[in-house]
């Protein structure tokens, strides 16, 4: 029997000696139901409509390019002398496109006939990326977190192969204390030695109004740093790169940005709307 199953087993033990309600007995169940309940055994088909996805949407277009160019830059940073492969995406404020570079960059690197990516969505507090991939939120981090579930039994699989994925979870009372848990940075730890030859892109909160994102920083092998073109205040990108500092920051994604065309521009990578 899987953690997942123990601890689902657990669960149904300890609301069996809840007093209070009486139900008629459920059926008994097999062995691989509670999986199947959950969703976790099946693969999960991302929507390729979705304009916030032009890696899939459309992977010919100039978006799409700009990603690659941002996959291209991080593959020949990290895969140096050892792999750098846990990487997580972040910025100053909330709605800079954190999440949506995170899925593109994720789907990106998983079009490469070589990488395999595990995309992870850490935004305990707003989780987003079960929305941009179009699937239910499901078990995921703050179950692993707060109920000792494997990390493997809390991957999801998707059609793209070479991509999977593990979603927030179930809401949690203290979403960022939980983020920035020494647990937290131990089961970091964990994904990036038990699964050494994939992409881990971890999707964040923001840095400035939750100094907890900070400490994740600190642990990454790289991050990456979205700037909304336009609508981020100066002051709080400075801001955040004093947080930064000392963080080994690999790339900065300029988002929804006007110098799309611009070939040499400062900002290799960005995209626009
Ligand atoms: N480049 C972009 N093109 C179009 N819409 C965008 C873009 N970047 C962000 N958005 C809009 O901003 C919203 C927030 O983006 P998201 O990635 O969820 O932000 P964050 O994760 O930083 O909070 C998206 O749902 C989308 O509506
Ligand atoms: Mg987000």
């Amino acid at each position: 029997m899987s953690r997942i199953e123990k601890a689902l087993e657990k669960a149904a033990q300890m609301r069996n000696e809840t007093p209070a309600t009486t139900v008629a007995a459920p059926p008994p169940r097999s062995p691989s139901e509670p999986l199947k309940k959950l969703g976790l055994s099946r693969t999960i088909t991302i929507n390729p409509d979705n304009r916030l996805l032009p890696t899939l949407q459309d992977p010919h277009s100039a978006v799409a390019e700009q990603y690659r160019k941002l996959k291209s830059s991080l593959v020949s940073l990290t895969k140096q002398d050892s792999f750098r492969n846990l990487l997580m995406v972040t910025s100053a404020i909330p709605g800079e496109g954190k999440s949506i570079t995170a899925a593109n960059l994720a789907v990106s690197m998983a079009q490469e006939y070589d990488l395999t990516v595990l995309l992870i969505d850490a935004d305990l507090r707003r989780p987003s990326i079960h929305t941009y991939l179009g699937f239910e939120q499901t078990i995921g981090l703050s179950d692993c977190l707060q109920d000792g579930i494997d990390i493997g039994d809390a991957i999801i699989k998707t059609d793209l192969g070479k991509l999977s994925v593990i979603s927030a979870g179930r809401e949690v009372d203290k979403p960022l204390e939980l983020f920035a848990s020494k647990k937290m940075q131990d089961l970091m730890a964990e994904i990036k030695h038990r699964y050494p030859d994939r992409y881990v892109i971890i999707d964040t909160p923001p840095l400035l109004p939750f100094a907890e994102t900070r400490t994740l920083a600190r642990v990454v092998d790289g991050v990456i740093f979205v700037i909304h073109e336009g609508d981020t205040p100066q002051a709080s990108v400075q801001d955040a790169r004093e947080v930064l500092k000392g963080c080994p920051i690999m790339g900065v994604v300029l988002n929804d940005s006007t110098l799309a065309n611009i070939e040499s521009s400062h900002y290799s990578r960005y995209y626009q709307r």
